[in-house]
């Protein structure tokens, strides 16, 4: 008897499960948003306006320029992409048809051809953030399908213009829903992001079951003000988020702003290096047909791209902080780990620090090779309590790689 009532309580627990095998590794790609936003006036910006000729074009980029080798592979379509109203025949999402005069499946045609996938933006409720349609709770069903018939790869579901309620109901059933398309489609749920991101009220046991990433926090933007506003939320609230994250379930603070307008290679290297350290997904943000040289070498870094990709999926943390300094530390496969120290001050002159990897709780090896990651330049061979000094610059990261000798 009290096995029966055991099961069936596991019941929803089990059947709500995405279970669709993808994201073992934080995903990498492009996605539109920060860098284009809702640019729909092709006739004036016809280079920046959201058009298929857009997500072709950052694909050819992707494939000509390393990118793909690099590892970034989704190109993720964002917000207004559609028609103002849905097809009032079949109630479907319709491509602006100007703008995606061929539909979705083309471009999903043409970017699989590529070697690549296809990222598509839905938003839970009556509009999407910019005013498109939304997909209504009775709608979800309809999109799924729709989705999977056009070869959509990843599915991003915004939650503007939705309640507590629906959310609590629409994000599980478009779980379910994608599951049940038989095509597999990555999950990624705005919904902490507008449940404050925090327990009681966001679930993150629930999350990890039903998506493969989530947004937890607000929208990154052009500044390192913003990059710095996103860190210190994940060094504050870390012992809520790093059980969360894990193989096939991430969490999301937002696209890389690398190669676009504000941040200077110091902050650039910073942000590319906290990501890593944070298991975080990869999607950069950026005008791939005009980035610069300095930052297209920095983000396709096989050193930054592989402390993310590390297979045990265990996200960094924050080790300690004084007034403007902080030490992460991220764990990862065969005793070795990564660490970031990032000068969160303004001060003109870089950061002396003397540091021990005992300090750092690192102990088990008698020996360990330290290399920094971005000179690619091993530093030397210390034993756990042996002291080792450096400086980091304001606004910048020192990203360090410790080995054991085996
Ligand atoms: C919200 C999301 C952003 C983006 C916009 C689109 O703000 O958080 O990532 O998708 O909507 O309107």
């Amino acid at each position: 008897m009290w096995t029966l009532i055991i099961c069936l309580a596991l019941l929803p627990v089990l059947t709500t499960s995405l279970d669709n095998g993808v994201m073992r590794v934080p995903p990498m790609g492009w996605l539109a948003w920060e860098r284009f936003r809702c640019e729909t006036d092709c006739v004036r910006n016809p280079h920046t306006c959201i058009s298929e000729r857009l997500f072709m074009e950052m694909a050819d980029r992707l494939v000509k320029d390393g990118w793909s080798h690099a590892g970034y592979k989704y190109v993720n379509i964002d917000d207004c992409w559609t028609e103002k109203k849905r097809n009032a025949t079949t109630g479907r999402l319709v491509p602006d048809l100007k703008r995606f005069p061929n539909g979705i499946k083309p471009l999903a045609d043409y970017i699989h051809s590529l070697g690549l996938k296809l990222g598509i933006y839905a938003d839970l409720g009556n509009f999407t953030c910019g005013g498109y349609p939304g997909t209504t709770l009775d709608q979800i069903q309809l999109d799924a399908q729709t989705f999977a018939e056009w070869g959509v790869d990843m599915v991003k579901l915004d939650g503007c213009y939705s309640t507590p309620e629906e959310r609590a109901i629409g994000y599980p059933k478009m779980s379910k829903a994608l599951n049940k398309t038989g095509r597999v489609i990555a999950y990624s749920c705005s919904w902490p992001a507008y449940d404050g991101g925090l327990p009681p009220k966001v679930n993150y046991t629930l999350l990890g079951e039903i998506c493969n990433l989530w947004r937890n926090y607000g929208d990154i933007q052009d500044s390192w003000d913003s990059v710095l506003n996103i860190v210190n939320w994940w060094g504050k609230y870390q012992d809520i988020l790093i059980p969360a994250a894990g193989p096939g379930h991430w969490n999301d603070p937002d696209m890389l702003i690398v190669g676009d307008f504000s941040l200077s290679e110091g902050e650039s290297r910073a942000q590319l290096a906290m990501w890593a350290i944070l298991a975080a997904p990869l999607f950069m943000s950026n005008d791939l047909r005009r980035i610069g040289r300095t930052a297209r070498a920095l983000l396709q870094h096989p050193g930054p791209i592989n402390i993310n990709q590390d297979p045990l999926g265990i996200q960094g943390r924050l080790f300690f902080s004084t007034a403007s300094l902080d030490v992460w530390k991220r764990q990862l496969k065969g005793g070795r780990y990564a660490i970031a120290v990032l000068n969160k001050g303004t001060g003109g002159t870089p950061k002396k620090v003397e540091l021990s990897l005992s300090s750092l709780n690192i102990t088990t090896a008698q020996f360990y090779v330290i290399t920094d990651v971005y000179e690619d330049k091993p530093l030397g061979l210390y034993k756990p309590n042996a002291s080792f000094h450096f400086s980091v610059n304001p606004s910048d990261v020192l990203l360090l790689l410790v080995e054991p000798l085996s």
